[in-house]
């Protein structure tokens, strides 16, 4: 063969491979709503910058037909491509060779470049729409999952891991995005569950859709199992860079800088309204992280899912950060079972990948009741104050309003090892709210009392006066300042300043045994 005939066979070759399962499916995937494994890829990575592996690789079954029935790259496409100039890993399954399942050498193919990505320091994508484990192959398709759980584990911590669900995720297959740090979810097309509306029926005789069991809306609103919940898939693939603008390749770089022309000394006078006067009222905290955070940009992550907490990514003076800060504005902001895993893994997300943490606190404490101490509040509160108490990077609070009881010390307090503490002059930090107080430690003035509810009154007065307040505090040196409201942009842009050179480590152990 001349090589010019070589050639033309190699160019055939990879225009098979694109084809994937063939027009006809690539019809039917787009009559799904959904894109191709290389449309998708076409979305997300800078122009021209995939770089593919093993376009060449085909399964090795010959059970049931398939030893006739092969398609090049095996039905999913993994190489290394390039997002706003930085590099990144991917795989992208393939639903129209074999409905994107999962065969031995399709698992190998994605270890390889999971291995690489480990090796190299690179952020790992994986874009999602498979049926599972294929089925002809057997156990040695479970072998492969559990290859990619092992490495899901060993890469935690050491590279940012993306999961975008695109369309089915099912069984055992869902344990893969579940290790990851951050999973994307597209309404209508994508679903997640463990076992699916036929079995369902079949065991516990309830009767329900896909996607009322796993689809995008309850995975981000009921489950906490995603992160984020795109309209489309576009709107999807845009949020996944967005997302990667805000975090370093790896656990040993910084988190990119950009230059800022926001000014790191604005001040905004509109903070110093805003909390109410009367302390029962609410605000909405996205109002102060707004006004704070450069240009106002703030990417929300879990926004619909245990909404009296608020975490996500946002910039001060141009360097990356992570936001945690009550919500008034739902369910007074406490902090409930959710809310407490909710900021526990986003705090030990930042913590893994050097992104400071700034917390905002206005919090009336745990939230009481039956159901939550049925539901375990004690064991999983533990874990947002082991969180914080674990966290080096440089941390950062400020209290707007109330601090009350545990929920002050779990919160970014000092004594969790926050290095940059101050509260607005209308902070209130205390073991409880003034009413509670008032009638535990004076119940025998309020008993002996002529008129009980005067005395209450002037008794809560009195509290107020003392504790309601952020100066005791502040004259312990458990604050290291009182700012204006509107001083709290270039005060925090300061101390990140400061603390850039944190260097704060832990014990030498072999993990520690955080509460699960
Ligand atoms: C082999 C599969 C497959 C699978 C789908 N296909 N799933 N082939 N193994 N797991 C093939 C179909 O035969 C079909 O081939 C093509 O993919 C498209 O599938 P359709 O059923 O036509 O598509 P659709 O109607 O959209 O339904 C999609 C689906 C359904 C809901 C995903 O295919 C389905 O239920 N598949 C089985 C899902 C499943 O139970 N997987 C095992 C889960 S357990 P043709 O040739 O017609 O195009 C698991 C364990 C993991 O994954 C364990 C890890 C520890």
């Amino acid at each position: 063969m001349s090589i010019d005939a070589k050639i033309a066979q190699l160019r055939a070759l990879r225009e098979q491979a694109r084809l994937g399962g063939g027009p006809k499916r690539i019809a039917a995937q787009h009559a799904r709503g959904k894109l191709t494994a290389r449309e998708r890829l076409d979305l997300l990575l800078d122009e021209g910058s995939f770089v593919e592996f093993d376009m060449f690789v085909t399964h090795r079954t010959t059970d049931f037909g398939l030893a006739e029935q092969k398609y090049l790259g095996d039905g999913v496409v993994t190489g290394w491509g390039k997002i706003d100039g930085r590099p990144v890993f991917i795989f992208s399954q393939d639903f129209t060779v074999f409905g994107g399942s999962l065969s031995e050498t399709y698992a190998e193919k994605i270890c390889k470049i999971m291995d690489l990505a480990m090796q190299n320091g690179v952020p790992i994508i994986g874009l999602n729409d498979s049926g599972g484990a294929r089925i002809q192959e057997g156990v040695a398709s479970l072998a492969g999952y559990a290859e990619i759980f092992t490495r899901n584990v060993l890469a935690s911590g050491v590279v940012p891991q993306i999961s975008a669900i695109l369309g089915p995720c099912a069984g055992g297959a869902v344990y893969s995005p579940a290790m990851t740090d951050f999973i994307f979810m597209v309404r209508d097309t994508s679903y997640m569950f463990v076992t699916g509306p036929d079995v369902v029926k079949t065991v516990t005789h309830e009767e329900v859709t896909f996607d009322e069991l796993g689809g995008a809306v309850v995975h981000n609103t009921v489950s906490g199992v995603a992160h984020f919940l795109a309209e489309s898939e576009a709107e999807c693939l845009d949020q996944v860079r967005r997302l990667l603008s805000f975090l370093p390749l790896n656990n040993a770089e910084d988190p990119p800088r950009r230059p800022c022309d926001d000014p790191p000394d604005r001040m905004d006078p509109e903070l110093d309204t805003i909390v109410p006067e009367v302390p029962t009222k609410s605000y909405d905290m996205h109002e102060v992280i707004r006004r704070v955070v450069d240009h106002g940009d703030f990417f929300e992550v879990m926004a619909g899912w245990a909404q009296n907490l608020i975490i996500g990514f946002a910039r001060l003076g141009g360097r990356p950060v992570g936001i945690v800060a009550q919500q008034p504005a739902v369910l007074a902001g406490v902090l409930d079972i959710n809310s407490s895993i909710k900021g526990a893994r986003f705090v030990r997300f930042c913590d893994a990948f050097n992104i400071p943490i700034v917390t905002f606190v206005d919090v009336p404490g745990f939230l009481p009741g039956i159901a939550q101490e049925h539901g375990g509040i004690i064991r999983n509160g533990a874990k947002l104050l082991y969180a914080y108490c674990e966290a080096t990077v440089p941390k950062l609070t400020v209290i707007t309003r109330k601090a009350y009881g545990g929920a002050y010390d779990v919160m970014g307090s000092k004594h969790v090892r926050s290095d940059f503490n101050v509260a607005w002059p209308t902070a209130e930090i205390a073991v409880m709210g003034p009413e509670g107080a008032v009638n535990i430690i004076f119940r025998a003035n309020l008993e002996r009392a002529e008129d009980p509810e005067a005395e209450r009154q002037a008794l809560i007065a009195e509290y107020i006066e003392k504790f309601a307040n952020p100066y005791v505090a502040a004259s312990r040196g458990f604050l290291d300042d009182v700012i204006e409201p509107r001083q709290t942009r270039p005060r925090l842009i300061a101390a990140l300043e400061m603390l850039e050179n944190k260097r704060v480590s832990n014990p030498p152990k072999k993990h520690g045994n955080i509460p699960l």
